[in-house]
């Protein structure tokens, strides 16, 4: 079982993932911080929230961060994700409260409280994670992990951006603060588009059905979630599950040890991972492969409460 604390920014993915965890006995969230990123960070707050009261989930905290990217204006992706940034999904504003703390300060407590007992997920850009770990230098090795979802490292043909030609989202958005966390000598589990943008790891119409079908409260949300992605842009991508699903069964997806360079600043390479020749310090494992069909099934068998398999 691992103990997580979850930097997100909901965002239809980050939904999914979190719907998918929640239905997951592999991983406890200890608690969730959110950024902005796919939206404005009130509401990325308030979506987290919205999520968790849907599927009657009170114990998680939600402590809100970032409003900005360090050095860069926020640049929302509410045309992707829709006006609510959860696809129009109707659900209700959320009524529990955010918890008092600031995100780094939540997050930095939950590491130091528990030495190399807490994995990092982080499924937004990576502004909170940098704030904490310039507060405590010795956060990134108290933890036992970082997983993220971020960059584009050219490993696949799938490996090119989604926001610029180069760039990921999460990474462009905020690429000091990528670079900071990159650097920070935390044992990184990067999982970029390389295979997330693979096809046999997209939910297509098909999977939809099988979802819709199904009338619990997390079915029924995770299929208004797919459906408006599928709706829009003919597939839905697993970017935010595919990071979770490390934790899940990290037999699913291949990584690749190596150093990598992120492009900080406003130029035309902006948030632009780069694989480097590696020497043998500052190492991270960048994903380069998946089994998409394994994973889709472990998803649809989760979602669904079905057996795996
Ligand atoms: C990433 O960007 C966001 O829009 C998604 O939630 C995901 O984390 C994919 O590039
Ligand atoms: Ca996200």
């Amino acid at each position: 079982m691992h103990k997580v604390v979850w930097d997100m920014d909901p965002g239809i993915d980050d939904a999914v993932a979190l719907i998918l965890a929640l239905r997951s006995p592999e991983v406890q969230i200890l608690g969730i911080t959110t950024v902005a990123g796919n939206a404005r960070v009130e509401m990325t707050s308030a979506n987290a929230r919205r999520v968790l009261e849907h599927l009657n989930v009170d114990s998680i905290p939600v402590v809100m961060g970032a409003a900005n990217p360090l050095n860069h204006p926020l640049e929302d992706a509410l045309s992707y994700h829709g006006p609510d940034g959860l696809g129009n999904c109707n659900l209700p504003p959320p009524r529990m409260p955010l918890h008092p703390s600031k995100a780094w300060d939540f997050l930095a407590r939950l590491v130091l409280d528990a030495p190399g007992e807490i994995t990092l997920v982080a499924t937004g850009s990576l502004t909170n994670v940098a704030h904490a770990f310039s507060l405590h230098p010795e956060l990134p090795g108290l933890l036992a992990g970082l997983v993220l979802m971020g960059g584009a490292y050219g490993l696949t043909p799938y490996g090119t951006g989604n926001c610029t030609p180069h760039a990921e989202f999460n990474i462009w958005q905020d690429p000091e603060a990528a670079h900071m966390v990159f650097n920070s000598g935390a044992d990184i589990f990067a999982v970029g588009l390389d295979v997330t943008m693979d096809p046999a790891a997209c939910l297509n119409r098909g999977h939809l059905e099988r979802i819709n079908a199904r009338h619990t409260p997390a079915a029924h949300l995770a299929a208004q979630l797919v459906e408006y992605e599928v709706k829009y842009q003919g597939c839905c991508r697993m970017h935010d599950p595919l990071a979770l699903a490390t934790l899940l069964d990290a037999s699913l997806l291949d990584f690749a040890l190596t150093k990598v360079e992120v492009v900080e600043g406003n130029g035309w390479d902006r948030g632009v991972t780069r694989v480097l020749p590696s020497d043998s310090s500052g190492l991270i494992h960048v994903a380069c492969a998946v089994d998409g069909p394994r994973f889709l099934g472990l998803f649809l068998s989760r979602i669904l409460e079905e057996q795996d398999g």
